[in-house]
């Protein structure tokens, strides 16, 4: 059985999943409009990645017995000044993710809850492989200024990311 604040905890941390799944979807439609797919396909990618972390735990809760809560969505950003501030945003951003999950392991260790941190876990080790592929992605934009036709390279590289979904593995 979820402790009432642990449930509420995890039901705002749907609300943080799919908040950061219509983030990378208005950063997909950006890319878009600003004719770079390949950039367009891979945020597309990671939204359906967020909507797949919400599901579990949406599905977490309701296994335990507990009572899943959807909260609004509040508005993300539509516009940025360029490819790199993308980039930049996102990484930041995932980081900002790692220390909530990590504020989430806190909260189960304080409960003797090791249920929950166990299914955390998860998300710590998605949380270091987020990160990393974000900065990877952030290197590579960062190689191509003052070389525009590079950007196009990148943007080939990135149409060919596929969603997989990770939480039904393992
Ligand atoms: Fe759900 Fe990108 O962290």
């Amino acid at each position: 059985m979820l402790s009432e604040k642990m449930q509420e905890a995890l039901n705002d941390q749907i609300n943080k999943e799919l908040w950061s799944s219509y983030l990378y979807l208005s950063m997909s439609a950006y890319f878009e409009d600003r004719g770079l797919p390949g950039f367009a396909n891979w945020m597309k990618v990671q939204a359906q990645e967020e909507v797949s972390h919400a599901m579990k735990f949406f599905n977490y809760i309701n296994d335990r017995g507990g009572r899943v809560i959807l909260k609004p969505i509040v508005e993300v950003p539509s516009e940025w000044t360029d490819t790199k501030a993308v980039v930049e945003e996102t990484l930041n951003h995932e980081k900002l993710v790692s220390s909530y999950i990590n504020n989430l392991v806190d909260q189960a260790i304080k409960e003797k809850d090791h249920a929950t941190n166990n299914m955390l876990q998860w998300f710590v080790e998605e949380q270091v492989e987020e990160e990393a592929s974000v900065s990877e992605l952030l290197d590579k934009v960062e190689m191509t200024e003052g070389k525009p036709h590079v950007i196009l390279n990148i943007d080939k590289e990135l149409g060919q990311r596929v969603f997989v979904d990770e939480t039904k593995e393992g």
